[in-house]
């Protein structure tokens, strides 16, 4: 490798200013002289979307061929890391048939609410999911010399204000929820390259954010690459090189190079910092360069690719029996879906797919079906002419497959949804086929949780999510039977939108917003509530079923700092032969009312023949049993007991097992004048001193040691006392104001 260093010191400030910025839309700078040479990066995260002619970041204009992927909204239902994994390396190596460097992606922003425009491209409302899919992916793709672009860091949670408004939240939530899974994907994989986000986070832009962008990704977690800003993020330039943002994407047409060179010659900006962006931005390029090597892109393989992950993340969410479907029924296609399958969102992930396919076309190899429209997405035709052929086609066929979902300009980057209904038509549409076809399945194609008002109405429900362009083939082999379903919902769907936990306070007034329901998002809310759901997290079926037996854990008392070994057998007890996740949760089992009721903290995949059983094994470490404590500013483990449990989905309990857990940690436990006696007397340093405080107010109001009184029993003083603050007793103890002040400085100490 170069020797980078050397190189800085050959640049002129005018080459390393102009290296903080991109020559154009898409590319690096490059230096010529210096042999650095101008590299290209591309939208990600699910395929290529590399612009050679006309740029931007909206997929307004053309890339060029390419294979589109399932988004993340339908890869998330793998809980499959290999599988990511694999996708990342095919997905980069599509990049070294084309020359780019970086791909930019995954996203991983967390689903806070269903209204997100870009939901689609995010994989969960659950950061532990996230991070680990996330992290997959970009092992697979810079396995293979490309780097990733992990997004948008941070708290890029809407589409509405998305540039400019503030998301506002507690240490806690941004630690637990929202930056959990960047922390993840850096510690476990290191991406080459982060993406700042357009908004601010408490009030401080992304890109401008020292806190995230140095004192915690840096210095906290060892990033070790550069930090790109999201397309034209940069509000201020030098602030935002000296809170650690490295390369301005695209190009600022020389301003914001020659405002770093203004910065340096006046002495407001340290030339180091600028030599630090430059070498880190540099190491980078010349990682890719070393290990770029010729490529041929077989893009039916990817193509094939595509189908196999889509068909291991759709999720099947209710089957009545009358999947899988056989060659021997009589079964209608409807819906305009089965023609033009919805496969992709709108935006800057806009893949110019070489070929599509639909199922219509796709379901030729199993059989003839018939087909009607049964909705138009404009929502122009004469909608009851529509529904009454398909009614009739369903009627004279032994089962009817709806294809439904979303229209594109439902959602899509940029904006966020009105609701979470699917069309009207289209609801329409289903309720009256149910009515006359007991076999009726409805096949979604959707980018985010959407309301299913005749679910109880019809016989099977298979979410294909937006499902890349194998899509047809994927689905006609779910629902034929070839592949046996095993995604799992990587997301609450609830009955109403009214419902998310983030209903009140989402998208804010546009300048802020609060992020007021705090940890409490997606399953860790509707448990919590016990609000009933339409499917909760992790849920999703199969054609065969599963038993789990035999939880055993290494140890049930341990340091926090030790690691546990969880292991059970899973058992395929169906006729079929299908996959299965297991999903761990942990639950504290004290101080348990501002805690989730289980948070995931391990899965696994697993296939396995009719009658074979596995063992399944997990290793659980502090991570799995932490909250971030504000105090510490650290993650830490309460001492306690914790339950294991081995889920179905969130709210399926199948094992459980109890550990004990002794912390190493001590917390500060700092003593100010509205410490309550009730709090003094629940802290070691500070028991005796409460009790003895206790005794001085009880001699007080009873001088002569009276018996308890009428209106006021023993009980009630006590509690009524817990709630005392010192300054409040400083009278009955018969202190004086600076005497607590003295006592707490030496108690502080
Ligand atoms: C999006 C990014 C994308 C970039 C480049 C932005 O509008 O937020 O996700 O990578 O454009 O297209």
């Amino acid at each position: 490798m170069i020797n980078i260093k050397k190189l800085i010191a050959q640049m002129t400030l005018e080459e390393k200013a102009g290296m903080c910025s991109g020559a154009d839309f898409w590319h690096l700078k490059g230096i010529e002289r210096l042999g650095i040479p101008s590299l290209m990066v591309s939208d990600g995260p699910h395929g290529l979307r590399k612009q050679d002619m006309r740029a931007d970041n909206l997929g307004i204009n053309e890339s060029i061929k390419a294979v589109c992927f399932p988004a993340a909204c339908n890869t998330a239902g793998s809980f499959d890391r290999q599988l990511l994994k694999e996708m990342g390396q095919v997905i980069a190596k599509e990049c070294l048939a084309e020359d780019v460097s970086v791909i930019l992606g995954p996203g991983m922003n967390i689903k806070r609410s269903p209204l997100c425009g870009r939901n689609f491209e995010y994989f969960s409302e659950d950061p532990y999911l996230t991070g680990e899919l996330a992290a997959a992916f970009v092992q697979g793709a810079q396995a293979e010399g490309v780097g990733t672009s992990p997004k948008h860091f941070a708290v890029n949670n809407q589409e509405n204000y998305r540039m400019s408004v503030s998301a506002e939240l507690d240490q806690a939530t941004l630690r637990e929820i929202y930056l959990s899974a960047f922390e993840k994907v850096i510690k476990k994989a290191q991406p080459k390259t982060i993406m700042a986000s357009y908004n601010r986070v408490n009030g401080t832009y992304a890109s401008e954010n020292h806190q995230l962008l140095t004192d915690i990704l840096r210095r906290e977690w060892d990033f070790q690459g550069y930090v790109m800003s999201d397309w034209g993020a940069v509000d201020r330039r030098v602030e935002a090189l000296e809170a650690g943002l490295d390369l301005e994407m695209p190009s600022s047409n020389g301003f914001n190079d020659a405002t770093i060179i203004e910065a340096v010659q006046t002495g407001r900006l340290d030339e180091k910092i600028l030599d630090q962006t430059v070498e880190r931005i540099l190491r980078v390029v010349f990682d890719y360069v070393d290990k770029r090597r010729a490529v041929v892109w077989d893009k039916e393989a990817d193509h094939d690719k595509a189908r196999q992950i889509a068909e291991e993340s759709a999720v099947l969410l209710k089957n009545d029996g009358v999947l899988p479907l056989s060659k021997g029924q009589k079964v209608a296609f409807i819906g305009a879906f089965a023609q033009t399958p919805r496969y992709q969102g709108g935006g800057s992930s806009h893949i110019n797919a070489f070929k599509v396919s639909s199922a219509l076309e796709a379901v030729k190899a199993y059989q003839e079906v018939s087909f009607a429209l049964g909705y138009d997405l404009e929502e122009k035709a004469n909608q009851a002419e529509l529904i009454a052929e398909a009614v009739a086609l369903a009627k004279a066929n032994d089962a009817a497959v709806i294809f439904a979902g979303l229209p594109e300009n439902f959602e899509s980057e940029g904006y966020d949804r009105q609701h979470i209904q699917l069309p009207a038509n289209q609801n329409a549409l289903v309720q009256a086929v149910a009515a006359v076809q007991k076999n009726t399945v409805v096949v979604l194609h959707n980018g985010s949780a959407v309301t299913l008002p005749w679910e109880a109405d019809v016989a099977a429900i298979l979410e294909m999510y937006l499902a890349g362009q194998a899509v047809g083939e994927a689905s006609v082999n779910l629902l034929y039977g070839k592949t046996n379903p095993s995604g799992r919902l990587a997301e609450t769907f609830p009955y109403q939108l009214e419902d998310n936990p983030s209903y009140l306070n989402f998208p804010g007034d546009g300048d802020v917003v609060n992020y007021k329901e705090g940890i409490y998002v997606g399953y860790r809310y509707y448990d919590k509530k016990r609000m009933a759901v339409q499917y909760p997290f992790g849920y999703g079926l199969s054609y065969t079923s599963f038993a789990y037996s035999d939880l055993q854990v290494s140890q049930t008392e341990l340091l926090d700092t030790d690691k546990v070994t969880v292991s059970l057998k899973v058992t395929n007890t169906g006729s079929v032969a299908g996959k299965e996740v297991i999903q761990l949760y942990v639950a504290k089992l004290f101080d348990n009312d501002r805690r989730p009721v289980r948070e995931l903290k391990g899965f696994e995949k697993v296939y396995l023949e009719p009658n074979e059983s596995k063992d399944i094994q997990f290793i659980l470490d502090k991570g799995s049993f932490s909250e971030f404590n504000s105090l510490l500013n650290d993650w830490y483990v309460a001492s306690g007991d914790y339950a294991i449990q081995i889920c179905h989905n969130s709210r399926d309990l199948a094992l459980s097992q109890t550990v004990t857990i002794k912390s190493t940690q001590e917390l500060p436990f700092i003593v100010h004048r509205n410490t309550t006696l009730g709090d003094l007397l629940e802290h070691p340093k500070t028991h005796d001193w409460s009790i003895e405080l206790r005794a001085r107010v009880d001699s007080f109001f009873h001088p002569e040691g009276q018996a308890e009184d009428d209106a006021v029993s023993d009980d009630m003083a006590d509690n009524f006392l817990k709630n005392m603050p010192l300054r409040g007793v400083l009278s009955f103890i018969g202190m004086t104001s600076e005497e607590l002040d003295e006592k707490l400085a030496s108690i502080n100490q």
